[in-house]
């Protein structure tokens, strides 16, 4: 097993994005509750506790018992996580009168302090709190001070224990990632987990777990299924029977050219062919979650049906990655749409579940996939919802709506390409809506259809801003969509983020 860094989570918006830069810092980390620390475990290293949405005051703070964590690992506690270790060892925590929000400076700074190595006097730091703490303890020593905050960051003397009242993990703090560098060394942490030292753990990992077992894997064409089926492969070879369904919903050629790349791949991949099937049950069905349902247990009867074609499979594959795993352990995530499109397959085949890239976010995946010689427009490749266009058909779904918004939506993506935008968006879609507008062509008056053309930049979809595409491009994409595609006369960019929108329309 490798060496890990421990973070608990006491609930902030800003945990995955310690992990995150832990694990730049090639350092392995795991997110655990805050009430979940796996005592006894040998290859810790440190541990972080997170922020929080709550005040130490707050009747639903989340109390941690420390007992088995301070003075056996080194700790650092960042914002929430200070404050409750300088409260709970008899500081005093306050709301501040200057509710110190944003950016701020670090005036004073303890430079023989191995967590300030190498910190600047005067660099930026984020503070979003609205408690401070007023006065520390007696082993408490402060390190760094802002204008406002005297105890910014303090060190328990005698202890491997440090707090920051700011947020090292967020880009507003010009010194944090050295912070965080300067914790992994405290630590003692030998920084050399690479895509290169996880695919070759994983694969040993995968040959001790399966032996001589058969595993079934549907892929999708997105990065996180083709990874796992490309990792599958390298672990255990043709015992690897994958499944690529077109459910009549992908983007144009997609099935085809996905199905090619699979082969290239060396993969042993059986694509099949069920559009009619779904078109059929989708008839005359509007309503977004019962699409997806439809869609859902269509894809898994096609599933279950080439799989019991097969002989003594034992295990399902799945791309499930890191943000699924967290927001399923959440202590306060809430679901806003049943993205999960395939739950329920395992149990009802009476399948093991192995899931290679569980502890990886999305960028790992795509250097994972990089690493292994996966081409890089399958690695690169914006993501794409299981239920495919029949979430971004504004109505029912009919093959001739597919055939419209397959042609506006291949126009604008092979556009981006062209104009070099397509890796500066997250995520792009053409959404057909169920509206239809006057317009004019040569003599003839028209009336027919509008297509949105959406493109959102973000780090994880759980947040997203609305792509500020050029004029120029846009007024392109426009004409040639309207020109070429027959059945639109209109073309409109959405403008709206996440939250309070969301990227897909339904
Ligand atoms: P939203 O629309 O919730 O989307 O902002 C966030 C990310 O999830 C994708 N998405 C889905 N993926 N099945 C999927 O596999 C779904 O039903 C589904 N709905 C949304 C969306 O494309 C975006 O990347």
């Amino acid at each position: 097993m490798h060496e890990k860094i421990i973070i608990l989570d006491f609930g902030s918006q800003t945990t995955q994005l310690i992990g995150r830069r832990i694990r730049e810092l090639n350092t392995y980390c795991e997110i655990v509750p805050y009430n979940k620390f796996p005592c006894g475990a040998n290859d810790i290293k440190g541990v972080i506790l997170s922020g929080s949405p709550y005040s130490v005051y707050d009747d639903k703070a989340f109390r941690a018992d420390l007992a088995a964590v301070r003075g056996a690992y080194p700790v650092l506690g960042i914002c929430y996580g200070a404050q409750y270790m300088a409260y709970t060892s008899g500081g005093n925590v306050e709301n501040a009168n200057s509710r110190e929000y944003g950016r701020t400076h670090l005036a004073r700074i303890d430079m023989n302090d191995p967590l300030m190595k190498g910190v600047h006097t005067g660099s930026q730091v984020w503070m979003s709190h609205g408690d401070t703490i007023t006065t520390l303890p007696a082993p408490f020593r402060v390190i760094a001070s802002t204008g406002d905050v005297e105890a910014a960051a303090f060190h328990i003397e005698g202890e491997q224990t440090w707090g920051v009242q700011f947020h090292p993990e967020v880009f507003h703090t010009t010194d944090g990632r050295q912070i965080l560098d300067n914790f992994l060394d405290i630590c003692g942490c030998k920084k050399d987990w690479t895509p290169a030292s996880f695919i070759e753990l994983t694969v040993a990992g995968l040959k001790e777990q399966l032996r001589d077992d058969k595993v079934i894997l549907a892929l999708s064409g997105g990065v996180d299924s083709s990874v796992t089926a490309v990792l599958l492969n390298r672990a255990i070879g043709k015992n690897l029977t994958c499944i690529f369904v077109d459910h009549g919903l992908l983007r144009k050629n997609e099935f085809e050219n996905v199905l090619k790349d699979y082969e290239h791949l060396g993969l042993n991949v059986i694509g099949i062919n069920a559009k009619d099937k779904f078109y059929k049950a989708l008839a005359g069905v509007t309503d977004p979650e019962q699409k997806r349902k439809i869609i859902g247990k269509g894809f898994i009867d096609v599933f279950d049906e080439e799989a019991h074609k097969l002989k003594d499979i034992k295990w399902l594959g799945q791309g499930t990655i890191y943000p699924d795993v967290i927001e399923s352990l959440s202590i306060t995530g809430t679901v806003i749409k049943s993205h999960h499109n395939v739950g329920g397959l395992p149990e009802k085949m009476h399948l093991k579940l192995v899931e290679p890239l569980r502890l990886l976010f999305k960028d790992e995946v795509r250097k994972v996939g990089m690493e292994l010689g996966m081409m890089p427009h399958l690695i690169k490749r914006h993501p794409f919802p299981g239920p495919g266009l029949g979430i971004r058909i504004i109505s029912d779904v009919t093959p001739e709506k597919v055939d419209i918004l397959q042609n506006a939506d291949d126009i604008y993506i092979t556009l981006l390409r062209e104009w070099g935008l397509y890796e500066d968006v997250w995520q792009a879609a053409a959404i057909l809506l169920p509206i239809r507008s006057v317009g004019v062509m040569g003599d003839e008056r028209t009336y027919e259809n509008t297509v949105v053309l959406r493109a959102v930049t973000s780090t994880d979809a759980m947040t997203a801003d609305w792509a500020q595409l050029p004029y120029d491009f846009l007024a392109k994409a426009s004409n040639e969509i309207i020109n070429k595609v027959k059945g639109v006369n209109r073309v409109v960019y959405d403008i709206s983020s996440k939250p309070p929108s969301t990227i897909e329309w339904e």
